[in-house]
């Protein structure tokens, strides 16, 4: 296995009306190229903060977080990220909101809309590409942020807790199409969630953070076989697995 991105003894501090708060400490952990990894935690352990600081979005205060064995200072166009809110522009459709980023990258008009209509398909919205967000679900729109953020074919792809605010079902079903993007494309996805049984039925390993300040309380191997199926997800295997991570947020 090839370490793709990796932090070394990570640390993140906020100045607050209150003083400083350490939002994580000494995190370290390894991705492999090609892992589906999930983070879970307690809300405000500091899983946002720990993304921001993969994806160069964050500078933090101690230790450093490496792609393909290099320090980063800064985002990197190796590196997608698709945030909790989707963040679509209103007065754009689905295509142009797709094309954005590669506009202002100055990707060639042709091979642009080439990518963008690639994308599309992948989530399987090619018959809204001239939509506006206001006509979407919420789902949708989640769908539109993720094929935005694979346009720039990212070797790793950042997820924030990107299905959320939605209902239970859509979620699932969103979670299944996820994974087949997933192994359709081979990308490295490192997903931040708070449902435990999402991560176990999507990745091939948990990180689990402590209670703030975070800390790494555990890395659980998921040994399910794939291809996933939902029918696992409520099997003995699924359910053992999400008990351990439980007892280890303790
Ligand atoms: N910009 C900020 N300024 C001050 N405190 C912050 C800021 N962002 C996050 N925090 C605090 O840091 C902690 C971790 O936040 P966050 O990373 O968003 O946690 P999570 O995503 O796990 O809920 C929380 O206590 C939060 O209130
Ligand atoms: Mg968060």
């Amino acid at each position: 296995m090839t370490t793709i991105l990796a932090t070394y003894r990570l640390s993140k501090e906020y100045t607050t009306f209150q003083g400083t708060l350490s939002a994580i400490e000494d995190v370290s952990f390894a991705v492999d190229q090609g892992e589906f990894l999930c983070i879970v935690g307690p809300s405000g352990c500091g899983k946002t903060t720990l993304l921001r600081l993969l994806g160069g979005l964050l500078t933090p205060d101690r230790g450093e977080v490496h792609l393909h064995g290099e320090p980063i200072s800064g985002p990197r166009r190796e590196i997608g990220i698709v945030f909790q809110k989707a963040n679509l522009m209103p007065w754009r459709t689905v295509f142009d909101n797709i094309l954005l980023p590669l506009q202002v990258q100055h990707v060639p008009s042709g091979e642009a809309r080439e990518r963008a209509r690639r994308v599309l398909e992948m989530v399987d919205l090619v018959e809204f590409a001239d939509s506006y967000p206001r006509e979407l679900s919420g789902g949708m729109e989640q769908r539109v942020a993720i094929a935005r953020a694979l346009a720039h074919a990212p070797e790793i792809l950042l997820l924030d807790e990107p299905f959320g605010a939605l209902d239970a079902l859509t979620r699932e079903r969103l979670n299944l199409e996820l994974l087949q993007v997933w192994e359709a494309s081979r990308k490295t996805v490192v997903m931040v969630t708070h449902d435990i049984r999402e991560a176990v039925l999507l990745s091939d390993r948990v990180l689990v953070i402590s209670q703030r300040p975070g800390r790494v309380a555990a890395i659980v191997p998921i040994t399910l076989p794939r291809p996933r199926s939902p029918s696992m997800f409520y099997g003995e295997a699924c359910s053992s697995l999400a008990r351990g991570i439980r007892e280890a947020i303790r």
